[in-house]
């Protein structure tokens, strides 16, 4: 297998293991701190993952196709991920999506998401993972340079 965590992944997953009692519990964060290190979750990944915590595969595999927020596929553009769920929408995210597609889409991959849990700074948004809050569209050059 090619995948395997970094050497700070690594220390994060054997903090991790002290908190869950079983260790399937961190399929998820697993799976995330996977797609936050490679921008997506690669068959080697959920491999590692499924020797890691000595379950099938395919149990990985259907965890990582359940979430929508889990990309299976490697993203051909950074990623800015745009919340669309109701704090984020009341407060303008359509206004941010479009001004993004309009002005970023050839150099960015551009994709709502649900609720990230940042409503307090709503609307919000992602680039490669990094949040950026209370957004106008004035803002976004800014964020963006
Ligand atoms: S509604 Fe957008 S972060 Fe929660």
């Amino acid at each position: 297998m090619s995948f395997s965590y970094t050497q700070e992944n690594s220390i994060k997953i054997a903090s991790l293991l002290n908190r869950y009692p079983q260790k399937k519990a961190l399929i998820l964060p697993l799976l995330w701190l996977a797609q936050k290190q490679d921008s997506y979750i690669s068959e080697d990944a959920m491999g590692h993952i499924s020797e890691f915590l000595n379950m099938p595969y395919m149990h990985i595999y259907s965890v990582a196709t359940f979430y929508t927020m889990f990309r299976l596929t490697k993203p051909q553009k950074r990623i800015i991920e745009v919340c669309r769920t109701l704090s984020c929408e009341l407060n303008g995210s359509e206004d941010i999506k479009k001004y993004l597609d309009n002005n970023y889409s050839k150099e960015f991959e551009i994709i709502e998401v649900e609720c990230m849990g940042a409503c307090s700074g709503a609307p919000m948004c992602t680039v490669d993972g990094k949040y950026h809050e209370n957004l106008t569209t004035e803002m976004i050059d800014e964020v963006l340079k």
